[in-house]
C-alpha cells in the first residue's frame, strides 16, 4: 500500500479505537425485541460513519431490522468488491459471568472486552477503516466497493436475502469478502475456504393436558420428558454417527490432500482439551478434531426443558417437554431435506401416549471455495503485509448464511477473512477482540485492494 496510506493508519490508531468502542456501546441485539432502539442506533452509527468517509449511503429499512448500504464506483473498468458484515450480535446473557458489562467496551491486556468486539463489529469495521485510509490520503481505492452491513445475522433472518434478490443488478459484484471468521491460532493468520452450513428446528412432546402428580398418576401414563430422551438418545449410534436416514448421502468426503493439509496444521490436543474443559475429545470415529470441527456434519440438542426445573424436588409427571436441535451441514447436504429426514425421523420414532410438533426456524447450506482462485493469491499477499505472517488455508465449523446467498444470487465466491480467535469467547461472556489483531486487520484490508485490482 502507498506509505501515505500506512502513515494515516498508524496515526489514526487511537481514533479508530475510540469510534469502535463507540459502535460497541450500542447493545444492538437482534433476538430481542427489548433492544429494537439500539438496532436502529448502531445502523445510523455505521451510516454516518460511510457518509464521512464520503461514500453513498442509505440504510434500508426492512420487515425486520435495517441494512446499510454503500458504495464507491469511481473507478470504471477496476474490479468490484463487495464487503459484508453484520451489527447485531448475540445476546449478552449470562450476564453475572462478564468481568465488566457486555456494552461498557474496557480494555485489558491488549484486549477489547465488548460484546460484538470480534463478532462482527470489530471485524468488518476494520474494512471502513482501510477504506477511508484511502479515502482521505489517496484520494480513491483501486477498486469499486460495495458495503452490505446487515443486523440479522445471529438470528438467521431471511429479510437480507429478499434484499439481495430485490437489488441484484446494483449490486453486481466480482467477488466479496467477509471479516466474521478467526485466525487458525495466535500469530497464524487465516484464510477460510470452507464453512459449514445449519439447520436448526424445535421438537416438542406434549403427554397429559396438564402437570401430574408423579404417585398419582406416575407409571399410567407416558412421561413426555422420558419420551423426549428416548428419542434425542437414538439420533447417534455409539460410533457417534448420526442416525437419521439418508444423513450422509450426499456429503462431500475429505479428499486425501485435504486431510494431509488438515494434519499438519499445529493441533495440542491436550491444550484444547483444557481449554474447553473436557477430559477428552468426541465425536463421529474415524476422523480427527479438526475434520469432525470442518468437515464432517453433526446433530446437537442446544437446549432441552420440560416439567419442573426450579430449585428442590417436584413430583409430577409433566406436560411437555422440548428440545431445540441444530445440524451442521457440509457440503453438498441440502438444509430443506435434512430438515425433512429429521422430521420424519422424530415422528417415525415417536411413542405412542405423546403428540409431537415439530417448528423449522432456518437453515443454510454449507460452501467451499475454489483453492486455486487469484482471489486467493490476492488475500495472501494482503494478510502477509497487514499481519507480517503466513496465513494458513483452513475451512470452519461455524455458518454465515449470506455466504451461499452471494453464490446463489450475485454468483460471487467469498473470500473469508478472519482477524479474530476462537477464543475470543464469541457468543460467550466477555467477549474481546485483540487490539494489535484489529489493527492488522485494518492494515490487511488496505493492502487487499491494490492486489485485487492487479488481477
Ligand atoms: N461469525 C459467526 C460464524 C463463525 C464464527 C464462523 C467463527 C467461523 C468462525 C456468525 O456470526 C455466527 O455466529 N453464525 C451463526 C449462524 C446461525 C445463527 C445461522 C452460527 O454459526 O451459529
Ligand atoms: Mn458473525
Ligand atoms: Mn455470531
Amino acid at each position: 500500500m502507498p506509505p501515505a496510506v500506512a502513515d494515516y493508519l498508524k496515526s489514526n490508531q487511537d481514533r479508530f479505537l475510540a469510534e469502535l468502542q463507540a459502535l460497541l456501546r450500542i447493545p444492538s441485539v437482534s433476538a430481542d425485541p427489548a433492544f429494537q432502539p439500539a438496532m436502529q442506533q448502531a445502523a445510523a452509527f455505521v451510516h454516518q460513519q460511510f457518509e464521512s468517509m464520503g461514500l453513498t449511503a442509505e440504510i434500508v429499512p426492512t420487515a425486520g431490522h435495517p441494512i446499510v448500504y454503500a458504495e464507491w464506483l469511481k473507478k470504471p473498468g477496476a474490479p468490484t468488491v463487495l464487503i459484508y458484515g453484520h451489527y447485531d450480535v448475540q445476546p449478552p446473557d449470562p450476564l453475572d459471568l462478564w468481568t465488566t458489562p457486555a456494552f461498557e467496551p474496557t480494555i485489558r491486556d491488549g484486549k477489547l472486552f465488548a460484546r460484538g468486539a470480534t463478532d462482527d463489529k470489530g471485524q468488518f469495521f476494520t474494512h471502513l477503516k482501510g477504506a477511508e485510509a484511502w479515502l482521505k490520503t489517496v484520494g480513491e481505492l483501486p477498486v469499486n466497493v460495495k458495503f452490505v452491513i446487515e443486523g440479522e445475522e445471529e438470528v438467521g433472518g431471511a429479510n437480507l436475502d429478499k434484499f439481495l434478490a430485490d437489488r441484484k443488478s446494483q449490486l453486481a459484484c466480482d467477488v466479496a469478502v467477509i471479516s466474521d471468521t478467526s485466525q487458525y491460532a495466535p500469530g497464524i493468520p487465516a484464510i477460510t475456504y470452507g464453512l459449514r452450513g445449519i439447520i436448526a428446528c424445535e421438537v416438542t412432546l406434549t403427554g397429559p393436558k396438564k402437570d401430574l402428580h408423579s404417585g398419582v398418576f406416575g407409571g399410567s401414563v407416558a412421561n413426555p420428558v422420558n419420551m423426549l430422551c428416548r428419542l434425542v438418545a437414538q439420533l447417534h449410534d455409539d460410533q457417534g454417527r448420526v442416525q437419521i436416514p439418508g444423513f450422509y448421502e450426499d456429503v462431500l468426503e475429505l479428499t486425501p490432500a485435504e486431510r494431509e493439509q488438515f494434519a499438519a496444521l499445529p493441533f495440542d490436543e491436550a491444550a484444547y482439551r483444557k481449554e474447553l474443559g473436557v477430559t477428552t475429545v468426541a465425536g463421529e470415529a474415524g476422523f480427527t478434531t479438526l475434520e469432525r470441527r470442518w468437515a464432517r456434519p453433526t446433530c446437537d440438542v442446544n437446549g432441552m426443558f420440560g416439567g419442573y426445573t426450579g430449585v428442590g424436588p417436584k413430583t409430577i409427571v409433566p406436560s411437555k417437554a422440548t428440545a431445540k436441535i441444530t445440524c451442521r451441514l457440509v457440503p453438498f447436504q441440502d438444509p430443506a431435506k435434512i430438515t425433512q429426514s429429521l422430521e420424519q425421523f422424530l415422528r417415525t420414532r415417536c411413542p405412542a401416549g405423546v403428540s409431537l410438533t415439530f417448528t423449522d426456524f432456518h437453515g443454510c447450506p454449507a460452501f467451499v471455495f475454489d483453492p486455486t482462485s487469484p482471489y486467493l493469491t490476492a488475500a495472501k499477499a494482503a494478510i502477509r503485509e497487514g499481519f507480517g505472517a503466513e496465513p494458513v488455508l483452513i475451512r470452519e465449523g461455524g455458518s454465515i448464511p449470506v455466504v451461499s446467498t452471494l453464490k446463489q444470487i450475485l454468483g460471487v465466491d467469498t473470500l473469508l477473512l478472519g482477524w479474530g480467535l476462537n477464543t475470543d469467547n464469541l457468543h460467550s461472556p466477555d467477549e474481546h477482540f485483540t487490539i494489535a489483531d484489529f489493527h492488522r486487520g485494518i492494515a490487511s484490508s488496505a493492502a487487499l485492494w491494490p492486489h485485487i485490482a492487479k488481477l
